[in-house]
C-alpha cells in the first residue's frame, strides 16, 4: 500500500486528487497552509498537516510518514499577484518547492510529480498547439518560477537519481476551484452567472485557451505514478477555445442570457494558448474524457449544490 503526500491537498486540484488516491486505497497525507485551500475540502481519511511548505517542520513529517509518492501542488497560483509580488511568488514556488524536493531526496521518495503550467511557461511566440520541445519564454514571475522549479527537478534527477514527472497543465476548471484571486475564468463566470451577477470579459472574447476538466487532470497524476518517464508532459485537450465559447455554453446550460460586460485587455496577458498533449497519450496512455460543454454543465451542477 503506497503512502502519498499531496502538498496543496486542501486546494481545488489537490483535494480532488486526494479523494481519488483514497478511493484507490492509498494512505494520504496533506500539507497545506490553507492560504487559499479549505479544510472542509480535505478528505476525512487523509492526515492533515496545517503547515507552510517552507517550514523546517516538513522534515519531521517526511521522516515520520516515509512517503512513496509526493504530489507537489502547493503554490502561489495567481499570475497577477506574482507580477506585483515577484519575491513572494519566488519564495513559495521555488524555495518552498526545493524544501519539498530536498526532503524527497533524503527520504528515498520513489517519485515526485509536479503541477506545472503550460499556459504560463510557453511564451506568445510558440507555435500552436504547443509541444514540450518549444523553447519556454515565460512572461510572468509565476511562469519563471514554475520553470525554475522544473529545472531543479531535472537537476535532482540527473545528479541524485530522483525520479519525477512534470505535468504542464492547460487551464484547469471544475468543482472547488478557488475564485478569490484572478484565476479560473470558467469558475468565476459560473459563480457570477448562477448568482445573476455581471461578469467581466477582458478584451473582446477572442483570446483563446485550452480548457481541461479537473477529473482528467487527476487521471493524469494517477497515470504518472506508473510511468518511468522523468521529464515534462503537456496535459490539455489540444483544442484552442475562444473565451466567448464559455459564455455560449453558460447561456445554453442555464437557458438564459448571462450578464456580462467587456473591459479593456489586461497588458501582458497572452492572446493564444493551447497545448499538444500527444506525449501524454503516448507515454501515459492519457486522453481527456470531458469536453468543455460537458465540463461546464458538471461544474454548474456542483456550484448550484454548494453555496459559494
Ligand atoms: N488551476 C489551473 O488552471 C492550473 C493550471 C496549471 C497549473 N496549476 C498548478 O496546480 C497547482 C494547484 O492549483 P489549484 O488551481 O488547485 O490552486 P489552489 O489555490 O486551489 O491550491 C493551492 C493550494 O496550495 C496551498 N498553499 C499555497 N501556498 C502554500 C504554502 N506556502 N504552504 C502550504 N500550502 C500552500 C493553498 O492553501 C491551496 O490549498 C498549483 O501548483 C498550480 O500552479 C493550476
Amino acid at each position: 500500500m503506497y503512502r502519498c503526500l499531496v502538498t496543496g491537498g486542501a486546494g481545488f486540484i489537490g483535494s480532488n486528487l486526494v479523494d481519488k488516491l483514497i478511493d484507490l486505497g492509498f494512505e494520504v497525507s496533506v500539507i497545506d497552509n490553507l492560504s487559499s485551500g479549505k479544510e472542509e475540502y480535505i478528505n476525512s481519511k487523509a492526515k492533515f498537516y496545517n503547515l507552510d511548505i517552507r517550514s523546517i517542520k516538513v522534515k519531521e513529517i517526511f521522516k515520520k510518514e516515509r512517503f512513496h509518492f509526493v504530489f507537489h501542488l502547493a503554490a502561489q497560483i495567481d499570475v497577477r499577484f506574482s507580477i506585483k509580488n515577484p519575491e513572494t511568488d519566488n519564495h513559495i514556488n521555488v524555495v518552498g518547492g526545493v524544501n519539498i524536493l530536498e526532503n524527497c531526496k533524503k527520504n528515498n521518495v520513489r517519485k515526485i510529480i509536479f503541477a506545472s503550467t503550460g499556459g504560463a511557461i510557453y511564451g506568445e511566440d510558440s507555435s500552436i498547439p504547443t509541444l514540450e520541445t518549444a523553447q519556454p519564454y515565460p512572461i510572468s514571475p509565476y511562469g519563471i518560477n514554475k520553470l525554475c522549479f522544473e529545472k531543479y527537478l531535472n537537476y535532482y534527477h540527473k545528479v541524485f537519481g530522483q525520479d519525477y514527472t512534470v505535468l504542464r497543465f492547460a487551464n484547469i476548471y471544475g468543482p472547488r476551484q478557488y475564485k478569490g484571486g484572478e484565476c479560473g475564468v470558467v469558475s468565476i463566470f459560473i459563480d457570477k452567472a448562477i448568482n445573476d451577477e455581471i461578469y467581466t470579459i477582458n478584451g473582446d472574447g477572442s483570446k483563446t485557451r485550452d480548457f481541461v476538466y479537473v477529473d482528467d487532470v487527476v487521471d493524469a497524476f494517477i497515470k504518472a505514478m506508473d510511468s518511468e518517464y522523468s521529464g515534462e508532459i503537456n496535459i490539455g485537450l489540444g483544442k484552442e477555445v475562444p473565451i466567448f465559447d464559455i459564455v455560449r455554453f453558460l447561456d445554453k446550460a442555464l437557458g438564459k442570457r448571462t450578464k456580462r460586460i467587456y473591459d479593456s485587455n489586461i497588458p501582458g496577458e497572452q492572446e493564444r494558448s493551447c497545448l499538444d498533449a500527444s506525449l501524454a497519450r503516448n507515454i501515459l496512455g492519457w486522453s481527456p474524457k470531458v469536453n468543455l460543454e460537458e465540463g461546464i454543465k458538471k461544474t454548474i451542477k456542483w456550484s448550484q449544490r454548494n453555496s459559494i
